[in-house]
């Protein structure tokens, strides 16, 4: 089993999914396995009881719930909107908590965030950490948070702290 990697934001230049990538790098570099997914794989259509009724769970998020169930443990590094959680986010735990089998269910759940802002997104993450205790996931207590984030602060996030932060939960 290894680590599932998946970034928050879909943007082509997204800060997150850079910390996403320098958080691989670490993980290479320390021996722990991990599997890197784009944050497309959290798309899916807003959740509507009326769609699910209709047209089930979207085949996306299926697959979605499967790749987390597979996972030791899932690293997701999201963005802070107006100080809560991204969209996109919200939605695949929404729809990820309506396929049978319990995903998210003491799934080891660790969080992080970047942001251009001096706060690195960590209201964001205080919410997401509710909302995945909410679903019964366990969360780790550090965050791999990345404020005033650019290239340069993202390659500079010190690789020991990463290396501490990716072993919560063994
Ligand atoms: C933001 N951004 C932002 N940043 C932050 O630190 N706290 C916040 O509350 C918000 N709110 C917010 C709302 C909306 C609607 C947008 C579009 C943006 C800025 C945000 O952190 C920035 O755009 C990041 O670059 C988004 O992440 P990616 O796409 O670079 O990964």
């Amino acid at each position: 089993m290894s680590i599932l990697l998946i970034g928050g934001s879909r943007r082509k230049d997204s800060l997150n999914s850079k910390v996403k990538h320098r958080i691989a790098e670490v993980a290479d570099k320390f021996g722990i396995s991990y599997k890197l997914l784009d944050a497309d794989a959290l798309d899916a259509p807003i959740y509507h009881g009326d769609f699910e009724d209709a047209e089930g769970v979207p085949e996306s998020m299926q697959v979605l719930a499967r790749e987390i169930q597979a996972a030791s443990k899932v690293v997701l590094v999201s963005p802070e909107y107006n100080s809560s959680v991204s969209p996109l986010v919200k939605n695949a735990i929404d729809w990820v908590s309506r396929v049978k089998g319990d995903a998210w269910k003491d799934k080891k759940v660790l969080l992080g965030a970047a942001s251009p802002g001096g706060l690195g997104g960590i209201r964001g993450l205080m919410h997401l950490r509710d909302i995945l205790g909410n679903v019964q996931a366990w969360t780790a207590p550090n965050f791999a948070i990345c404020p005033n984030a650019n290239d340069q602060t993202i390659a500079s996030m010190d690789e020991n702290f990463l290396q501490g932060f990716l072993v919560q939960g063994d």
